[in-house]
């Protein structure tokens, strides 16, 4: 089997900065890498060949391998962008009323907040923030603070799989569950969610599902898509008019043509995913998921203890992927990260949720203890020489 040392070289990234932050913005591998070229290429050699004709055929086939990978209908998925666009299609076709409310958590991301808020707020609808105490417990503490939330306005439950700034995988399967049992329409928020855990959108009870292929499926940026239960998809008008809308030409889907032609655009991105896919596999991803998490997990206490603060779950493969937020005590998160960057070259994010801090790291394969000890050695040496990181007087 081949080593995840190996697997570093394989890589784009800079060997000069210490890249902890692949929750933001993934990394695409060589042979993805190439692969993305060589559709640019094919464009550029006969654009209408490509972008009229036989890219329609590659999408669908896109669309197959993804279907096959997250297991649902090719026909229930379409290509987007980024899930904020995806997101902006579902809650703009809601047809909210006046009063409904859309139950949701503190630990959203905050684009998506944003979105949830500029929606509700035209309908003089209410995106409820339910607050999810942390550290947490259990799965069954957070299903029962979540449900809390719920009366009988609740028209629609919008949720992250793995949160953005607390990097927390949440029991999405159950809360769906429950969704369902409520009457209500499930909406999972799925950007980091492709790649990194598993995903069986058919067991999954969402009536809408985004993921993110370009995190931690490894595809170049601008790849994602929108999974939306059959029953809804005649319901969702796109973001953008352009041919695909009441087409002269439709195909069996009007859901795929509603979203698929938003005008001219290189879609080279989405046709990488067989090969992301395929790339996964060769390297058995399995088991660099598992050494990743391994690596996630086997730390997260050090430093905690080295910041003084407790963890915001059980250290478990339930709660954590391959994220982690070490809550972290500042006053200056603009300045500690210019400092990590600049002087010590390492990319990490200094995350923000409901006025707490942390420092998440991200490990994939290409990631190694080195770079997590490298971590450690600049947060001591930022402890001791600047006021920029505090600790608790009970710890020191
Ligand atoms: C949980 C979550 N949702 C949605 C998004 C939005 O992703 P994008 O900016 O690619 O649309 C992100 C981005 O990191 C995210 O972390």
């Amino acid at each position: 089997m081949k080593t995840l040392a190996h697997l570093k070289s394989q890589f784009l990234l800079n060997p000069d900065i210490t890249y902890l932050n692949f929750g933001s913005f993934g990394a695409c591998p060589k042979p993805i890498f190439e692969n993305y070229l060589n559709w640019q290429y094919e464009l550029e050699t006969e654009p209408v060949q490509f972008i009229a004709i036989n890219g329609l055929v590659y999408m669908k086939q896109a669309r197959q391998a993804l279907a096959e990978y997250i297991n649902c209908d090719s026909d229930d998925l379409v290509f987007v962008p980024n899930p904020t666009h995806a997101f902006n299609i579902v809650a703009r076709n809601l047809n909210l009323n006046e009063g409904d409310e859309i139950l949701s958590t503190n630990l959203e991301y905050g684009a998506m907040d944003r979105t949830w808020k500029y929606y509700c707020g035209l309908h003089k609808a209410q995106y409820i923030r339910q607050p999810i105490s942390l550290p947490i417990q259990s799965k069954e503490e957070i299903i029962e603070q979540f449900f809390k939330g719920y009366t009988v306005n609740t028209r629609a439950i919008f949720i992250s799989h793995i949160t953005s700034s607390t990097g927390l995988v949440l029991p999405v399967n159950e809360i769906c569950d429950k969704a369902k049992e409520l009457g209500l329409i499930t909406i999972v928020d799925g950007a980091h969610a492709p790649g990194h855990v598993m995903l069986d959108l058919k067991q999954l009870k969402a009536d809408f599902y985004t993921g993110a292929c370009h995190k931690w499926m490894l595809t170049p940026k601008g790849s994602s898509f929108l999974y939306a239960h059959k029953k809804y998809q005649n319901d969702l008008d796109p973001l953008i008019i352009s041919w695909g809308y009441e087409s002269d030409n439709p195909s069996a889907s009007r859901f795929i043509d509603y979203h698929q032609f938003n005008g001219t655009r290189d879609f080279s991105a989405y046709l990488t995913i067989p090969k992301a896919i395929e790339f996964m596999n060769e390297n058995n991803w399995d088991d660099v998921r598992s050494k990743c998490r391994k690596l996630v997990n086997e730390n997260a206490v050090r430093f905690c203890d080295l910041l003084g603060t407790q963890p915001i779950s059980p250290i478990t493969d339930e709660f954590l992927g391959q994220l982690f937020s070490i809550p972290i005590l500042t006053s200056e998160p603009e300045q500690l990260y210019k400092l990590l960057f600049n002087k010590y070259k390492i990319e990490i994010p200094v995350t923000r949720g409901n006025g707490r801090f942390y420092l998440r790291y991200s490990i994939n394969a290409f990631n190694s203890q080195a770079d997590l000890d490298t971590l450690y050695s600049a947060l001591s040496e930022i402890i001791s020489a600047t006021s920029l990181l505090q600790i608790p007087p009970s710890k020191k």
